[in-house]
């Protein structure tokens, strides 16, 4: 049978997955591929850390040059993760005549058309399924297999480790202890503040805006907010509310053909898809014009189901399809934004928001009353008495509102956060209904 020679550079948690398949599981890749997918170079700078893979002698080494050098190899995964050494070693490699294989989404959300301009100009490609939400083929259906549509809106929990400490803490555990899990069970970023501030969410979210909208936005420009300063009562009084649940949500919207974008903790009604989205699940439900609305749903994190996905664009640039694919997408181009970006301020929404106030005559009146003078109309809210929260003057105050704007939202949270009467920073969150 044809053998492919492939490498692996950076043999950390997900090229120990890759390695396993494709050492473990040859005969699979080659019932799929048509050839054998032949592992002959392994490069990493620590070659002596103990790893869950058996390699076959002299496969691994330090040396970048095992791999630049040897014409044979066709085919490298980066697996390296980060901007730096990263961006440079794929530049690298693609010069030496290597079509790329990564699941390094800060790398493409960062350098992306650096990297894919060099890519199409030395004729060579970048397949990059494990960059976006791990084993679930969100990339390959956006860009290829949904390809009739225009499509209308995604939305999606694209951070598994964030999902995982929100589902903790619903059923009680500590943030902290929840983040500690979430990285012994090896999703969270090897930062985990990437995680849970939004910023590994607004790098997918990049990457899926540019491949559905054709919109060119820096992951910095998406506006963001984590799960970083979540409450435990901001959970309960979501579920009080008529039974949501809060998920930091990414979402891109056409409305009158202008996108809207952002990442965001949101109350989720319960019985929408997305809001039965547990543990280190990642889903984005996507709606085109002409399939409507579609769901996809799986491990967005995780050894082996990250390696599944590398390995299947590994099968897939073997074979020629990323280059077909690749050719005619121009991903990443210079060319410019297909779409416009909508000013945050504009984007509508109901929202929730949690005051802290002194328990006293009038308070609900000044609230309420800076509320209406923004346009921002009450639709519920929940008021209690001092609890063992609280520091016994102090009270929660929770409002949901009808539909309104970011930019009234937040305008109204500021000025009443200035009010004597308010304890505390409040807090504003969006809605799903
Ligand atoms: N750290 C990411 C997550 C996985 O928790 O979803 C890699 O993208």
């Amino acid at each position: 049978m044809e053998k492919t020679k492939v490498a692996i550079v950076g043999l950390g948690t997900i090229g120990t997955g890759v390695a396993r398949l494709l050492l473990d599981h040859g005969d699979r890749t080659a019932r799929h591929a048509g050839r054998t997918l032949w592992l002959e170079a392994v490069v990493d700078r620590d070659v002596t850390r103990p790893r869950n893979v058996d390699l076959p002698d002299g496969l691994l080494s330090d040396d970048l040059a095992r791999i630049t050098q040897n014409r044979e190899i066709k085919v490298v995964v980066e697996l390296i993760g980060g901007l730096e050494p990263a961006r440079t070693i794929v530049l690298e490699l693609l010069r030496n005549g290597k079509d790329i294989v990564t699941a390094n989404k800060a790398l493409l959300a960062e350098h992306g058309a650096e990297l894919f301009d060099t890519a199409r100009e030395l004729g060579r490609s970048i397949a990059f399924e494990a960059s976006v939400a791990g084993g679930i083929p969100i990339i390959t259906n956006i860009s290829q297999c949904l390809s009739a549509n225009q499509i209308l809106s995604l939305r999606g929990i694209l951070n598994g480790t964030s999902n995982f400490i929100v589902t903790k803490m619903e059923e009680g555990m500590e943030y902290q202890a929840a983040v500690s899990a979430a990285q012994r069970m090896g999703f969270a970023e090897a930062n985990p503040a990437m995680d849970v501030d939004g910023t590994d969410a607004a790098q997918k979210l990049a990457i899926l805006a540019h491949l559905a909208f054709g919109a060119r936005v820096h992951w910095k420009d998406i506006p963001r907010q984590g799960i970083d300063t979540l409450n435990p009562a901001d959970l309960r009084y979501a579920r009080e509310l008529g039974g949501y649940r809060i998920k930091l949500l990414a979402v891109a919207q056409l409305i009158d053909g202008v996108l809207e974008l952002h990442v965001a903790p949101t109350l989720i009604r319960k019985g929408l898809p997305l809001a039965e989205v547990r543990d280190a699940y990642n889903a984005i439900s996507v709606v085109g014009d002409a399939v409507g609305p579609v769901f996809f749903h799986g491990l967005g994190a995780g050894q082996m189901p990250t390696a599944s996905a590398v390995v299947a664009d590994m099968i897939d640039t073997a074979v020629g399809r990323t280059a077909l694919t690749f050719k005619t997408l121009e991903l990443w181009s210079r060319r410019g934004a297909q779409v416009a970006i909508r000013d945050h301020a504009h984007l509508q929404g109901r929202f929730y928001l949690r005051f802290t106030v002194e328990d006293h005559p009038g308070v609900m009146a000044r609230i309420a009353g800076v509320l209406g003078a923004h346009d921002v109309s009450i639709a519920s809210m929940i008021q209690r008495e001092p609890d063992s929260d609280s520091d016994g003057t102090a009270v929660p105050l929770v409002i949901m509102t009808h539909m309104t704007t970011e930019g009234a939202t937040r305008a109204a949270v500021e000025e009443i956060d200035r009010l004597p009467c308010v304890l505390r920073d409040s807090v504003r969150m969006r809605v799903l209904d």
